[in-house]
């Protein structure tokens, strides 16, 4: 089954992300999570862009419902970033290969099973920097009570590229791990940087 394998498969590269990712850190700053939202948007806008060229309906997925740019962009200027600062973030320019069907959907794989943990960083948002969907963490509410649901449906969504589409699994898989590790690289590269 392609959701098993893509979750045993990239269980190393999610810790490392994880790591990569502070958001968690009990003594995180507003301006330290900024700058996390400055990193994921920098990563999303130009990854979500070429994923939009994937035959969305044809797997029974509505992509438009699903991009989350715009609400990193949301939570950018939710935290008083102008809108202009949002338009001239630096892209990633070492994006994971997007190109066939099968590697294309293994990066959405990792920017959709994000809203997962994302819950939880929801939850320290609120409790540490008192941030809601509307106050700078809208990104971190994606789909809002719906993330499971949400979720169950993309996977049925790879289900049928799998089957109907002849997606290869091992490129699937290599899809995902790449996106793991390209993003933790950027966060790893950006988030070095003094601010
Ligand atoms: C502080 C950071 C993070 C935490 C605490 C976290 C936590 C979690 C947790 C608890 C789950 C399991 C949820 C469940 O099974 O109901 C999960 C799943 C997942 N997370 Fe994360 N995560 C974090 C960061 C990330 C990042 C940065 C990505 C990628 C952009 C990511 C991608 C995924 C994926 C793809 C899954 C789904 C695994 C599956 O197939 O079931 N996570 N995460």
């Amino acid at each position: 089954m392609i959701h098993a394998l893509l979750k045993d498969g990239t269980r190393a590269q999610h810790a490392r992300a994880e790591a990569s990712l502070p958001v968690m850190d009990p003594a995180l700053t507003r301006a330290d999570y900024a700058r996390v939202l400055h990193a994921l948007h920098g990563f999303h806008a130009p990854l979500e862009r070429q994923l939009a060229a994937v035959p969305w309906d044809r797997l029974g997925l509505d992509w438009d419902a699903r991009r989350k740019t715009p609400l990193l962009a949301r939570d950018l200027r939710a935290l008083g970033g102008a809108p202009a600062d949002v338009a001239v973030i630096p892209a990633c320019d070492r994006l994971p290969d997007a190109s066939t069907l099968a590697r294309a959907l293994g990066c959405a794989y990792v920017l959709e099973g994000a809203t997962l943990g994302g819950q939880l960083v929801r939850r320290h948002l609120a409790r540490t920097l008192g941030l809601g969907p509307d106050t700078g963490a809208a990104y971190y509410h994606a789909y809002g009570d719906d993330v499971g649901p949400m979720w169950r449906t993309f996977l049925a969504g790879l289900a049928v590229a799998v089957e109907r589409e002849g997606c290869p699994p091992d490129e699937l898989l290599a899809g995902a791990r790449d996106t793991f590790d390209a993003l933790a690289e950027w966060l790893d590269r950006t988030l070095a940087v003094p601010a």
